[in-house]
């Protein structure tokens, strides 16, 4: 099999890194003149990226394609200058001073107009796009077609009389249709994300592998933080051949300067071990890191023992001869921290690892699981019928409860962050969004 290199030549190496950084969907892994697999540029794509025309050509390489990619990047790339929001005040209430903003649209063109002004400016995005189950209604995106050719498969519109296309799996382009319609939605929506901003998106079996791709490519892949699990009914489904299902996925992508989040109370009873500073719990001082540094790769000497981060010295050696993976083991301090935390006993050898010391310090903090603690489905539909009287005006909502656990993972007490969803259905996040304002004062 072929062995991923990460080492290229220093100099390109650093410049795909800058390119990375705007363009993480033009990275890929591809074969170099010796035959080896590096990290190198997609030419295609960044052509496309930079092109104002569709780009023609394309040779074998790791990425997923579909037909009507290259134009989904060109039409994210155009702007539009025939559209424009216009506010209904009649329609509003407290139209001057309220900050809450619903707009009513096809979200691909809303997403353009919010760039002038909600560029880089939202914390958090959470969407519940149709899962293309093969029963949605989504909004045509397929604008090489004709005009008889579109009001021929269109039969549903909008409210604003907007013609809605019903997604079949016995449509040729099926997938191709709802990548199309996710991947040039996605660019727009990573643009609105603030530089630590993240995006949370709801889906299930039938796209999730395909959405971690495009999600790759568009955040990049050193951006996944988590696909969260969310047990969306109790209930056995009966008839199910094989499993019932009865979850949904959450996808979390961040935009980049994001470092942690928020950690759930914990018991103290966790720090067992004390010492004259107080209480603590050991951890093992080298993990499987996220993102693999060589500068944390480093060979700890002690009392004539040498210690390698991953505990083995062939994969130690293996990682300086033939290069790294961005998952490979490294210590978690760096040279300088670990030998500090020698000096004044903050690190322990003990059974051939080397741990340090978790101290307590007054709150005992940790991190929350992939598993969301959120309201079933069923509860939902019945929470959203109750507001309505007990009538059904909408399928499938989202829990509130769902949107204010994701929330809690990012968000501060009093904030005002901007959060988005453009895919709203019965407006579950807005209804989120203001209850955790009245809870917490935020806005
Ligand atoms: C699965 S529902 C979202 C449900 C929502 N999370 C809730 O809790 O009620 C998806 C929604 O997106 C809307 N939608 C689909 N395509 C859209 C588009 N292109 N622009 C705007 N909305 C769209 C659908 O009409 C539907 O209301």
């Amino acid at each position: 099999m072929d062995k991923l290199k990460m080492q290229t030549p220093d100099l390109s190496e650093e410049n795909i890194k800058k390119i990375a950084e705007i363009f993480p969907n033009v990275i890929t892994e591809q074969q170099d003149e010796n035959g080896d697999i590096v990290k190198g540029v997609d030419f295609d794509l960044l052509k496309q990226e930079l092109s104002k025309n569709i780009v023609e050509g394309g040779e074998e390489r790791y990425r997923l394609d579909w037909p009507g990619k290259k134009s989904s990047i060109l039409k994210a790339n155009t702007p539009i200058t025939d559209k424009t929001l216009r506010p209904i005040p009649e329609e509003s209430v407290d139209f001057e001073n309220t900050e809450n903003l619903y707009i009513e649209g096809d979200n691909f063109e809303v997403l353009k107009l919010l760039q002038e002004s909600y560029l880089g400016k939202i914390k958090m995005i959470y969407i519940d796009p149709p899962y293309n189950t093969g029963k949605d209604f989504v909004y045509s995106d397929n604008f090489t077609q004709s005009k008889e050719e579109y009001d021929l498969e269109t039969k549903a519109v909008d409210g604003e009389g907007t013609k809605l296309f019903k997604n079949t799996t016995t449509n040729g382009r099926f997938h191709s249709d709802w990548l199309c319609m996710m991947y040039e939605r996605l660019v727009l929506a990573k643009d609105l994300l603030k530089d630590d901003g993240v995006i949370f998106i709801s889906i299930d079996d039938n796209e999730v592998h395909n959405l971690r791709k495009i999600c790759d490519e568009v955040f990049g892949e050193g951006n996944f933080i988590s696909s969260f699990i969310w047990k969306k009914t109790e209930n056995i489904k009966m008839d199910s051949h094989f499993v019932s299902i009865n979850k949904d996925f959450v996808l979390c992508y961040k935009k980049g300067k994001l470092t942690a989040f928020n950690k759930e109370m914990s018991d103290e009873d966790r720090f067992k071990l004390l010492d004259n500073k107080g209480k603590y719990y050991l951890r093992k001082l080298d993990s499987l890191s996220s993102s693999y540094s060589k500068s944390m790769d480093y060979v700890i000497e002690y009392e004539g023992k040498k210690y390698y981060p991953g505990g083995s010295f062939e994969k130690w050696k293996d990682r300086q001869d033939n290069g790294a993976n961005r998952k490979d083991a490294t210590w978690l301090w760096s040279k300088q921290k670990f030998e500090e935390g020698v000096t004044n006993e903050e690190i322990i050898f003990k059974n051939g690892n080397v741990y340090n010391k978790i101290r307590f310090t007054g709150e005992a903090k940790k991190p929350f699981t992939d598993f969301i603690d959120a309201d079933s489905g069923q509860s939902a539909q019945k929470d959203l019928n109750e507001l309505f009287d007990g009538r059904r005006i909408f399928d499938h909502p989202k829990p509130i409860n769902l949107i204010s656990w994701i929330y809690n993972l990012i968000g501060e007490n009093n904030s005002s962050d901007i959060i988005l969803d453009f895919f709203s259905g019965s407006a579950t996040t807005a209804h989120a969004v203001m209850q955790l304002n009245v809870e917490d004062g935020g806005k």
